[in-house]
């Protein structure tokens, strides 16, 4: 052949030419081909239409969308978002094909599948597709654990899982990455800690875990120099702040359990521009070195215990763009370099005891006393090992959506009562017994502190605080069946046993609407004020929030427990065994009357319409009367309006206006039911019954002592003076006075108690001398007795 001859060296080029063009023909149609059937196994979707069997898919224009990338006759990459909405797979569809298919593409360098619908396990054959670098299939449904073969493909530097439902744990081979820089396993269900291999990823550049149910502690990540973003938000990692390289310029710890202080290191990360610490539980002094950080731009600490005083002349990051100190225990004055006028800069403060002109500031003695209880916090270091059972009990009630009562639930734990935890007295301690080392030593030194302790010895409660979950749990044994005590409307009580041998009262609180913990932060300040040597004193509160929203699930109450039964037990029920003489029933109504005279003036706004019944008075060891059921303020709808001196002389609507103003009788109604039945001595238990007794009291006081005797408890009726009786007789028939308003008040009672007790004592002691018979009183009360 002449052209042979004549032209072999372009014969070969051709020839070479059109065998590479065969070649990679061939090539490509086995790889398009790959991709059509991915394109069907994907069940056609809207992104894909353009596919066909002529499609030339290297040299096509790249979208959002769709991108084909190919080198040297093979697809390196191939991305394929789908549009966001209901997954449009075949109901025949499997993950496993779609992976048997997918690894035909054995060049694959980055491989993104997003929002495609694709649901199943994540197979453990991707492990085939070796030279990946990059893979990111988020917002997908993959489901069940991550293949520990993901591990092996040792080319990954990017891995991003976000956003679909892998449970299980993070495997720990991912800490064998060689070259892994960002590693995104954002919302999925995984749980159990963190692998401490994750610190050998020096590659590393971003770690996001972010909405999963991620416990325990983080592992050490000092060693991860390159670390530049580290996102935790919302999951159940603490107790420890994370120990990290210093190159950070994204820190979110949002929403975890970390309760420990923030280390100084923090403020020498100069790189830091977002710092995000909300919604934990740390403590102790913020660090004033954070506003004034080189790159700080972002700074949010808010629903925390951070302690601390700021200053006026503190300094600022002028790039500062939003600071959130909210719901703290800060103090002092808010730092002039964030009182700015500008408007790209947000600035929060509300709920801490800063001096601020404002309404949103507790006083300086909330944010004292729980800093102190915060400081006494014993159980985070003793016991990492319960994390995970909170977890758990989180995700129970997660899981539960309406429907199935959680206390039900708590029964099924039934256990084995430890009976001798409960037979144990109640030792209420001392809080300075209780002091763990660290920062509180210096709380103490600081003599406020000191004076404050005291007067809370004095009362011989340990300081209002906060409870952990998981120490309720532990004290009640899990809720146990043995440990309820009753049911009021108002939820469950559980009686419970610390680890420091104190018996404590929980009640349970299940809340109707979803709130998140702030929105009962004013409640529960209150509640924690409700402590009075007459009332059975709140202890500390726990919040149980839902996984998905953080909404409050349930709320924890811990009041003081009160042994020795009820005051009708004492009186009328003959089985206590204990009979109460006469001084004591005075004694014991005067308590009770301190009891509501704090609930109305000793804290604000008074706490009014409680509601209060014989049995709901407890008597301690030493027969000191506490009430034991009042209208906690996180129930009352009506907790402001008692607040007399509403009504001004010129109010219009005078039924209102008296209704309001006379609020504080209706306890005091309540409290002459109380007197009633200490001074007859049988339960009284219908309103009928009680119009009755005091329309026969009411005779009585006018007739003779003979004649009041006899209405009177036989067991006592001989023990009593004249006037000490016919004082308490005369008192209890005006507080049953139908019209609020010619009820006495609640100091016109305690006074008119004090001065039956006075004249008690001292007829008792003329007649233990000898005298035998009743005087008038040789102390003078202090105030003029007024007698209608
Ligand atoms: C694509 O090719 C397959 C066989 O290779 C054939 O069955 C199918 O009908 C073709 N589709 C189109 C749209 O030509
Ligand atoms: C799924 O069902 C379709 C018909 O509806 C069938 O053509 C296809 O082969 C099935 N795929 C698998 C993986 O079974
Ligand atoms: C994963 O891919 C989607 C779609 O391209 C993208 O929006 C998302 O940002 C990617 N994820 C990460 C963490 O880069
Ligand atoms: C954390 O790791 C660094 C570097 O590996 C080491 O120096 C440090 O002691 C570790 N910290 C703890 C608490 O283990
Ligand atoms: C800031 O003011 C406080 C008292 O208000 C003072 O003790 C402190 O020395 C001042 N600091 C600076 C840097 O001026």
């Amino acid at each position: 052949m002449m052209a042979k001859a004549i032209y072999p060296s372009l014969l070969l080029v051709l020839f070479i030419f059109s065998l590479s063009i065969c070649y990679t023909e061939q090539l490509q149609s086995s790889q398009a081909s790959t991709l059509l059937r991915i394109q069907r196994l994907l069940n056609f979707p809207d992104v894909l239409s353009s596919w066909n069997n002529y499609t030339d898919f290297c040299n096509t224009e790249p979208s959002p969308s769709v991108t084909v990338v190919c080198y040297e006759e093979s697809i390196t990459q191939l991305h394929i978002i789908g549009n966001k909405g209901p997954p449009s797979l075949a109901r025949n569809f499997s993950i496993d094909s779609f992976f048997t298919t997918l690894v035909r593409l054995p060049s694959l360098k980055v491989l993104s599948l997003v929002s495609l619908g694709l649901w199943g396990p994540l197979p453990g054959k991707i492990a085939r597709l070796s030279s990946l670098e990059i893979l990111n299939i988020s917002s997908n449904f993959f489901y069940g654990i991550i293949p520990e073969e993901i591990s092996s493909l040792v080319n990954l530097q990017t891995l991003i899982l976000d956003d679909n439902m892998f449970t299980g744990r993070v495997p720990d081979g991912l800490g064998s990455l060689p070259v892994l820089a960002v590693l995104s396993l954002k919302k999925n269900s995984l749980s159990g800690s963190l692998p401490k291999s994750l610190g050998n990823l020096e590659t590393l550049r971003v770690l996001a875990f972010s909405r999963n149910r991620l416990s325990g502690e983080v592992p050490n990540l000092s060693s991860l120099t390159n670390l530049q973003v580290l996102d935790l938000e919302d999951n159940y990692l603490g107790p420890l702040f994370p120990r990290l390289g210093s190159k950070l310029i994204t820190i979110i710890l949002r929403k975890n359990k970390f309760s420990s202080g923030i280390p100084a290191e923090v403020s020498s990360y100069y790189q830091l521009q977002r710092l995000d610490l909300s919604f934990n539980r740390f403590v102790g002094p913020l660090p004033p070195g954070l506003l004034s950080l080189p790159s700080i731009t972002y700074l949010n600490v808010a629903g925390n215990r951070f302690t601390g005083k700021l200053f006026l002349n503190m300094s600022c990051n002028t790039q500062l763009g939003f600071v959130d100190l909210s719901w703290n225990l800060l103090t002092g004055s808010l730092p002039n370099c964030l009182i700015s006028d500008s408007k790209n800069k947000v600035v929060m403060y509300a709920r801490n005891c800063l001096a601020t002109v404002d309404h949103t500031q507790h006083p300086f003695s909330y944010c004292r006393n729980e800093a102190l209880a915060v400081g006494i916090l014993p159980h985070q270091q003793s016991k990492p090992r319960r994390a995970s059972k909170v977890v758990l009990a989180l995700s129970i009630v997660g899981g539960i959506v309406g429907g199935i009562a959680l206390v039900g639930l708590a029964f099924l734990f039934i256990r084995r009562v430890n009976a001798k935890k409960i037979t144990k007295a109640p030792p209420t301690r001392l809080i300075t017994e209780n002091l763990s080392t660290g920062y509180t030593s210096k709380l103490l030194s600081n003599a406020r502190y000191i004076s404050q302790t005291m007067k809370m010895g004095g009362l011989g409660l340990p300081a209002y605080r906060t409870f952990a979950l998981e120490e309720l749990e532990e004290a009640t044994s899990n809720f146990d069946t043995s440990t309820f005590m009753g049911e009021g409307s108002h939820g469950q009580m559980y009686r419970g046993c610390l680890n420091d041998d104190s018996l404590v009262a929980i009640r349970c609180l299940k809340m109707k609407k979803s709130h998140g913990t702030n929105n009962y932060m004013h409640h529960v300040e209150l509640i924690s004020k409700l402590r009075h040597r007459h009332l059975v004193s709140s202890l500390g509160h726990c919040f149980e929030c839902y996984l998905d929203d953080s909404s409050v699930s349930r709320i924890f109450l811990v009041f003081e427990y009160v042994p020795n039964g009820t005051l009708r037990g004492c009186i009328s029920d003959g089985r206590a065994g204990q009979m109460l003489t006469w001084t004591q029933r005075i004694t014991t109504a005067i308590g009770v009357a301190k009891g509501i005279q704090f609930l109305h003036t000793g804290i604000v706004p008074g706490v009014f319409s409680n509601n209060l019944k014989i049995t709901d008075i407890l008597l301690d060891q030493n027969l000191v009367a506490k009430i034991s059921s009042y209208n906690l303020p996180l129930l009352a709808e009506n907790v402001a309006k008692g607040v007399t001196g509403v009504c001004s002389s010129g109010s219009k609507d005078h039924s209102v206006c008296r209704r309001i103003k006379y609020e504080d009788r209706t306890d005091v109604y309540d409290f002459g039911v109380i007197l009633l039945e200490i001074i007859v001595g049988r339960p009284i238990t219908s309103p009928n019954e009680v119009d009755v007794v005091k329309d026969q009291l009411q005779v009585c006081i006018a007739a003779d002592d003979v004649a009041r005797r006899s209405m009177v408890d036989p067991a006592i009726n001989k023990m009593c003076s004249e006037v000490s009786l016919k004082t308490v007789i005369e008192i209890c028939v005006r507080c049953l006075c139908k019209e609020p308003a010619d009820r006495p008040s609640i100091d016109d009672v305690l006074w008119n108690l004090q001065f039956a007790a006075q004249v008690q004592d001292a007829w008792w002691g003329d007649s233990q001398s000898g005298e035998g018979s009743p005087v008038s009183p040789s102390h003078p009360p202090h105030r003029q007795i007024t007698i209608q």
